[in-house]
């Protein structure tokens, strides 16, 4: 349609999306199929959290706040990064958003131009690429396999880097492999960016208080203080608190970029909901116990997950340090054929084909940029979670 813009031939619609789509058809037709594709928590909101929403209801908080959050939010965000990561801010360099995606967006679009880069190391979340293009400029691929422990190495980081670099956009825990860096893995790259003072980084943080095994969470602004004024870092409620629905994210950096980034939500957005908000507050600062029952719960289903997937031949499951995701490679079923005839030539053959004829949704590596893969979100009860590894399971078995 020639009323389209260029800049949107650059970005494709979302892959996740796609399959989830296509999971819910099957299951409107009655087929029974069980979804590890979605990205967020299956646990309620907790109930305190809840009643801080209904309350700013009742209270009458229903109308337009300040453009990038309400001071009480911002300041509930300031200690958080006080208390939780040797992080100094004012209430200034915060901004609030609908969403960390919408944040990170704002950041995006408040910094690149055409021809500028962002260093991204792969596999990433899968928005981070097609923002950087919506935004004009040029995403700069580093993979991260199996091997290394999904992670990039300093070296690696280097040779990445040119004079158009902008960016590194760096997520620890990551979606979609689970693999967090260590804090002496973090300072290898801190070491590294203070060689290039151009360079900014952009921390996203929102799987933090998802690690497992008593693995310390740090950040790169907290590891090498003389980047902070470089780094933006950016956070959520969606994640920790189960909240993916009331759609408030967050970001912490210099006070340049925050005011960029509000002029852009101001003409855009404006504020995000103003009773997510005050819920948020609640979350942010309320009681945290809570949150070990949850990891204890997620580190159950990620020891099943990661066992039932390699007892699979042809599967290889890293058990990655934290989110909710591990990421099999499935390189030993390339080449292999369904019992319906498909040839499982890609990764996204073999996530269709598993859908189809398997009932199990996923999402196929090379929408994160790393093949042959699939993640598997284990945010679903044991229950689910078994029966859809014994699907896998049974699905590859009756492979040719
Ligand atoms: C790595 C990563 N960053 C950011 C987000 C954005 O989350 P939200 O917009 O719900 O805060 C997600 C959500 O899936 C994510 O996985």
């Amino acid at each position: 349609m020639r009323h389209l813009s260029a800049t949107l031939s650059r970005v494709k619609p979302s892959p996740t999306v796609a399959m989830s789509g296509r999971a819910l058809e099957l299951q409107a037709e009655g087929r029974d199929v069980i979804g590890l594709a979605a990205g967020e928590p299956d646990f309620d909101t907790p109930p305190h959290v809840r009643a801080a929403g209904v309350a700013a209801i009742e209270a009458g908080k229903t109308r337009y706040t300040a453009v990038d959050g309400i001071p009480e939010l911002k300041r509930a965000i300031v200690e958080k990064f006080r208390r939780e990561n040797e992080l100094d801010y004012a209430v200034s360099q915060i901004s609030v958003g609908t969403g960390g995606k919408q944040v990170l967006y704002n950041a995006l679009m408040a910094t690149l131009d055409p021809g500028d880069e962002v260093v991204i190391p792969a596999p990433y979340w899968v928005s981070y690429p097609d923002m950087v293009r919506l935004a004009g400029a040029e995403p700069v691929i580093v993979e991260a396999p199996a091997e290394a422990g999904f992670k990039i190495t300093p070296q690696q980081l280097r040779a990445a880097i040119t004079d158009r670099t902008k960016w590194l956009m760096f997520n620890s825990p990551s979606n979609p492999t689970g693999a967090a860096y260590s804090e002496s893995e973090i300072r290898a790259l801190t070491d590294v960016l203070l060689e290039f003072p151009d360079v900014w980084i952009l921390s996203d943080d929102i799987y933090e208080h998802l690690t497992y095994d008593g693995f310390r969470f740090t950040t790169p602004a907290q590891v090498e203080p003389r980047l902070k004024d470089r780094t933006l870092v950016v956070n959520g409620v969606s994640k920790a608190y189960a909240m993916t629905g009331w759609r408030i994210g967050y970001a912490a950096g210099p006070e340049p970029l925050i005011a960029a980034m509000r002029k852009i939500q101001s003409q855009s957005t404006s504020n995000p909901c103003s009773i997510s908000q005050w819920a948020a507050v609640e979350a942010l600062n309320g009681p945290q116990d809570f949150l070990d029952g949850w990891r204890a719960a997620f580190r159950r289903r990620r020891d099943l997950v990661v066992a039932r997937l390699n007892a699979v031949d042809g599967i290889d499951c890293a058990t990655p340090e934290g989110a909710f995701y591990v990421y099999p490679s499935i390189a030993g079923l390339i080449g292999r054929r369904t019992p319906a005839g498909k040839v499982i030539a890609t990764d996204e053959d073999f996530a269709m084909a598993l859908l189809e004829e398997g009932g199990v949704a996923v999402v196929f590596g090379a929408a994160f940029g790393l093949s042959p893969a699939f993640r598997v979100s284990y945010a679903c009860s044991d229950e689910m979670l078994e029966d859809a590894c014994a699907r896998i399971g049974r699905f590859c078995a009756g492979l040719g």
